[in-house]
Formats: C-alpha cells, structure tokens, sequence
C-alpha cells in the first residue's frame, strides 16, 4: 500500500459514504490524499484510527441517518480514547460548527477542504477539535489520482466538475458545493487512460450539470461537454464512457451527435424532470418547461434510438396541486423512462424554497402522490424492460449475479442490468470486465434476462 513519503506506523482509515456517486468520488481523493501521508484503508470500524463519514444533506432523512452513524463512531471513541471523528461531505457544509457541538466529533472538513485533513489530523488534540469548511473558485481535486475503492474493477468514477450554479429553489447542492467549476480536460483524459491501463472498461464522467462543463485554458482555448466526450470516448474503443447528470435546459444536439459517433458512448441519460407541472417548474426555478422537456426526449430518441433514459421526481413541493401531480403522472406516462429515483420534497434549511414558500403539502398527502408515482413507474419500467426481449446487447460483465452467484450480470449500453448464465464448462469462462454478447428472453422491472450468443 501507499506510503511513499511517509515512514512511521501506518494509521487505519475507516470511510462510510453517502450521497451521490460525487461523494463515492470524493471518498476516493480522501483516501489518495491521506495515503501520503501513511494511512491505509480498512473496511472494519473496530480497528480504524480514524473514522469518516463523507456525508449528504439533499434531504432531511440523509442526514438523521449519519446523526445516528455519529452515535456509533461516538461507541468506539468511549473504548478507545485516540480515535479521532471526522464528518466530511455536504453536512460538514451545511451544518458547520453546529457538528461540534456535544464533543463527539474532532474534525469537520467541507467538500473543497481535503487537501487540509492532514493538517487537521496532525492539530488535532482532545477538546481542540479542527474545522475547515472554505468554498473553493477552483479547486477540482485535478491532479489526484484517486485510490479506487474498487481495486481490479470494471468502472470508474471520474469528476469532471464541482459546485452548481443553479439556484433549483429546493436544493441545498449550490450551498454545500460551491460555485460551479470544470476541471481541465487534460487531466480527465489522463484519469481515463490511467483506469483503463488499470484494467477498467468503463468510465462514468460526474458533475452536477454535465452539459454545461466548460474549461477555458491559460490561452483562452475553451472545451465544452460534447468535445470533452469526444476526447475521453477516443481513449479506447473498449472503453465505454457514461456521463450523470443532465440538466433538461442545457443538454445539446452536439452533445447528443457526439454521443451517436461513438458506439463506445453508452446510449442512457438520466434526465432529472422533478415533475410534470409548468407551474412547479417555475417554483423549483428548473429552467425548462413540460413542452421543452418533452421535445428534448424526442430529439434524444430521434437521434439516439434505443437510448435509455431515466429520471428523478420530487412529490409534494410546496402548493403543489393535485392537478399538478396528475400532470407529473402524465408526463411520466408519455415518456415512459425505464427508471425513476422518486423522493417526498424534504425542505432544506437556507434554500429558497424554505425561505420563500411554506412546505404546506401534509405528509400523508406527499406520500400517497410518491406512492402513485412509484406504482406508475413500477409498470412502466415493467412495459420498458419487456420491450428489450427478444434484442441483443452487448453486456460489460461486472461479475456473478447477487441473485444466483452461478450466473453473470452487468450492464447493456442503455444502462438495464442484464443476467445471463456463464459460458459452458468447456470454454474459458467468462470474466469481469469481458463483453458479451446476450439475447434477451425474459424481464422483471428491473432486469432483462437473457443468454450468451
Ligand atoms: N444535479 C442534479 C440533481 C442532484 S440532487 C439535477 O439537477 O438533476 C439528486 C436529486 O435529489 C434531484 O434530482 C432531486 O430529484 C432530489 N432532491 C434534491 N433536493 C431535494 C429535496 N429538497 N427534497 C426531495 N428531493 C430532492
Ligand atoms: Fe441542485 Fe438544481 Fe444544481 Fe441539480 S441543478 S444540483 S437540482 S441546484
Ligand atoms: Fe448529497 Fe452532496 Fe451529493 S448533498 S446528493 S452528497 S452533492
């Protein structure tokens, strides 16, 4: 392991993450910037030195999860006085020193203060517990290489920018992210080269907003999404590329035609909508209408036949109507996505919707639209995989199937998970990172069943 700079007793390392796959990224960085300085990764609590929690604030129930996860780290702390607490991520962020408070935490370090946990872990001592939670203009994390938690994996995360520039009315993101800044694309394309080196077949390109990624360098040279696709699907025909999360205001016709060069560019966006309503639109301040977003998934299915796509919905907004939610059903019902992420709005403290509108819609309400919108989506994705049997796709294997491990999945081009059995015991068996070839027979809403060809 690690350890070039430094020569003393290596320190045990313990990360949980939640959130977003940024955070499963950031997590990676940690772990990079803290193996210079001697510590090595363990996957037991029991025996770490410290112990992190990269942490999420999206909605309300994400963080009373890690309150809770405080109070067992606190466990740990009470039978082994050294170990130190920190709390990383969008709550170190948002909550600050409010983190502190009770003493169970020593350190509290925000998305762009990683490059300062060596310090903090250096200072810090009982009762002077260590904070940095400064919002950067510009650091990206880019020359890291960071430590895949994965190692001898299939896929990879790479960020290619940080912070939001949207002001979604119901999203702490832009407050505990920052400013929005892209990430120089020389950079990226070395990660990409580095992973697939490494044995990875799959890259998947992160940010808040992908589409509108733009890297202006010192010559005033400027790269946008769809060239920074180009670059990276050029690495390597066998690597595929996949990009989250596009914004329905700013995903681009280049961007998609730059996707239909490259075969290697996997066919599946996932298209937040949050809902159906124009009136709700407004209110969550997305910057596109029902009419626009409809129109932008016929140019994807125009130019991308076959493309998957799928999407995220918040139920019960602020006034939301139930005219409005029928609105959210029916869009859902024309589009038909193959899958959908689907929350209860949960208010976040210092957004503008928390501070202009009352969160008015009662729980039981929220909840019964959210079941109405799962059981909707639960047949369509249904409708959506059925539609697959019968079609070949050509499957990355990630490994045995958790299902039954005498099987294989992994993932088609338009992201649906595909199971399939191993090739007979007289050929060379199938291995993760391996493409194969597979003929649908059968599918559940949530896998296509097939067989090798
Ligand atoms: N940048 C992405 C979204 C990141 S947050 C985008 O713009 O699409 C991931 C998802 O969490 C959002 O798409 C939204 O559906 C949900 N979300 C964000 N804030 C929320 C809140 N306050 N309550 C409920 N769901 C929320
Ligand atoms: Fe939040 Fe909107 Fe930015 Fe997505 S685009 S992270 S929903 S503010
Ligand atoms: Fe959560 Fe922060 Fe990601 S709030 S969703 S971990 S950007």
């Amino acid at each position: 392991m690690p350890s070039q700079e430094y020569t003393g007793m290596a320190k045990k390392l313990y990360i949980e993450t939640y959130g977003c796959q940024m955070n499963v990224s950031d997590t990676e960085v940690v772990f990079s910037i803290l193996a210079r300085h001697g510590y090595v990764r363990t996957e037991s609590m029991d025996e770490a030195d410290v112990i992190m929690a990269n942490t999420c604030s999206v909605r309300d129930n994400a963080e009373q999860r890690v309150k809770g996860r405080i109070e067992v780290f606190y466990q740990q702390k009470k039978a082994r006085p050294q170990v130190i607490i920190g709390i990383l991520g969008c709550m170190a962020e948002r909550m600050k020193e409010e983190l502190l408070e009770g003493g169970k935490v020593d350190i509290v370090a925000g998305p762009d203060a990683y490059r300062s946990l060596p310090g903090m872990l250096e200072a810090v001592r009982p009762g002077s517990p260590q904070m940095d939670v400064v919002l950067s203009r510009d650091e990206t994390y880019a020359d890291i290489s960071p430590v895949r938690l994965d190692r001898g994996g299939v896929s990879a995360f790479i960020s290619i920018m940080r912070g939001c520039n949207n002001v979604c009315s119901y999203c702490v993101v832009p407050y505990t992210r920052g400013v929005e800044r892209s990430r120089d694309p020389r950079s990226i394309v070395r990660e990409a080269c580095e992973v697939f080196e490494q044995g990875y077949k799959e890259v998947t390109l992160l940010g808040q907003n992908v589409d509108s990624y733009l890297y202006t360098d010192p010559d005033g040279v400027q790269t946008g999404f769809a060239k920074l696709l180009e670059m990276v699907a050029s690495v390597s025909p066998l690597l595929r590329v996949r990009f989250t999360t596009s914004n329905p205001q700013d995903i681009s016709d280049e961007a998609l035609e730059t996707m239909a060069k490259f075969p290697n560019i996997c066919r599946h966006i996932h298209l937040p909508v949050q809902s159906g309503s124009n009136r709700m639109l407004e209110k969550m301040r997305r910057r596109y209408t029902r009419e626009w977003y409809l129109q932008r998934v016929a140019k994807i299915r125009e130019i991308l036949p076959g493309c998957g796509l799928t999407t995220d919905v918040i139920a019960g907004f602020c006034s939301e109507t139930e005219e409005d939610h029928l609105e959210t059903m029916s869009l859902m019902e024309e589009v038909g996505f193959d899958t959908a992420f689907m929350f209860a709005y949960s208010e976040r403290p210092g957004t503008i919707a928390a501070r202009k509108y009352p969160d008015d819609v009662p729980a039981e309400v929220k909840n019964r639209r959210l079941s109405e919108i799962i059981e909707l989506q639960n047949r369509k994705s249904l409708e959506s995989y059925r539609a697959d049997i019968g079609r070949r796709f050509e499957v990355l294997v990630e490994g045995p199937s958790k299902k039954d491990p005498g099987e294989l999945c992994g993932r088609a081009s338009n992201n649906k998970m595909c199971v399939f059995p191993q090739r007979p015991a007289s050929e060379t068996p199938l291995r993760p990172g391996d493409y194969a070839e597979v003929e649908i027979t059968a599918a559940t809403s949530a896998t296509l069943i097939g067989h090798l060809v």
